[in-house]
């Protein structure tokens, strides 16, 4: 039986839940870390049946499906809405919570308020914070709350507006230091891992290697110990050119666009929906109004 019958059944999978524990296991082991965003529930359920080791409910959310023109305007009431829905369908893997532009950037006691949310009311497991040092207090203290954080530097799409564009980091000596500070100062402060993105391939090796915690890129080269890829770049339902680090593995929207075309044709052609995709009355029921019919065509010739 597959492990798909087996959660249709309603029956334990033989699959431990991941935790940070589990991750860096791997990162000692020198396999690699598989993660992949979902932000609803059939995403949810496919990519943590696939066996990926975490799900991130990430705030690419609002470019991806709610359509935003970037991460900014995503709130804490979207990111839990979608992160509940997600963490109904994840049952192995790590599910992680993107914390939004605006929940942890004024203050330390905002920081823990809305990732408090996240674990109370999300069922999200840990939280992810863009920044390296400047936030390592708050990583410290939410530590301290007993709430795993991972970390995020290199291209934060949060800083799209101080970055000047979703531009590569790191390519002087000088960004490449502060991008090393900025790992050890969250490795310190206790994240249970960082996501490095956009940044040279070079300078991803060195973190790695320098780091105790796991490393997850996302266009930061092969080197990392581990990747993640946003779920729609994966299958080409972003409706924008894919970047250079994201790998196409089907063309989702081209399968989607055929599906809808030939339901609108069988549809105009009235080829949809046929006599077996029809609900019928029960045969006594049918019988007694041919009866109650041809009655009432005699009464009407009489
Ligand atoms: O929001 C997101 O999906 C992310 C990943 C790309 C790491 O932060």
């Amino acid at each position: 039986m597959s492990l798909t019958q087996l959660r249709d059944r309603g029956a334990p999978t033989s699959l431990p839940r991941v935790t940070a524990d589990v991750l860096l296991q791997k990162k000692r082991a020198g396999q690699p870390i598989t993660a992949l965003t979902a932000y609803d529930f059939p995403t949810a359920r496919l990519v943590d049946e696939a066996g990926i080791d975490l799900v991130l409910v990430g705030d690419s959310v609002g470019m991806a499906v709610l359509g935003y023109e970037n991460t900014l305007p995503v709130t804490m009431e979207e990111m839990l809405h979608h992160t509940r829905a997600v963490s109904r369908g994840v049952r192995h893997a790590l599910l992680v919570a993107d914390m939004p532009y605006g929940s942890y950037q004024a203050s330390i006691e905002d920081g823990i308020r809305n990732a408090t949310r996240f674990m109370k009311e999300s069922g999200a497991q840990a939280v992810k914070i863009e920044g390296g040092h400047k936030h390592a207090d708050l990583v410290a203290r939410l530590r301290d709350a007993e709430i795993p954080v991972i970390g995020h530097i290199g291209l934060t799409p949060q800083s799209v507006h101080r970055m000047g564009g979703y531009r590569v980091q790191g390519r002087s000596t000088e960004a490449m230091d502060i991008l090393c500070a900025d790992a050890v100062a969250l490795e310190a402060a206790g994240a249970i891992a960082i996501v490095l993105e956009g940044i040279p391939r070079e300078l991803a090796a060195v973190i790695t290697a320098r780091s105790a915690v796991p490393t997850i890129g996302i266009g930061a080269g092969p080197d990392c110990d581990g990747q993640i890829l946003v779920f729609h770049d994966l299958f080409n339902l972003t409706f924008s050119p894919a970047a250079k680090f994201s790998r196409q593995y089907a063309d989702g929207a081209a399968f989607f666009s055929r599906a809808i075309e030939q339901y609108r044709d069988d549809v105009a052609g009235r080829y949809f929906p046929s006599d077996a995709e029809s609900y019928h009355l029960p045969r006594e029921v049918q019988a007694e109004r041919i009866e109650s019919d041809a009655e009432e065509k005699h009464l009407c010739k009489a």
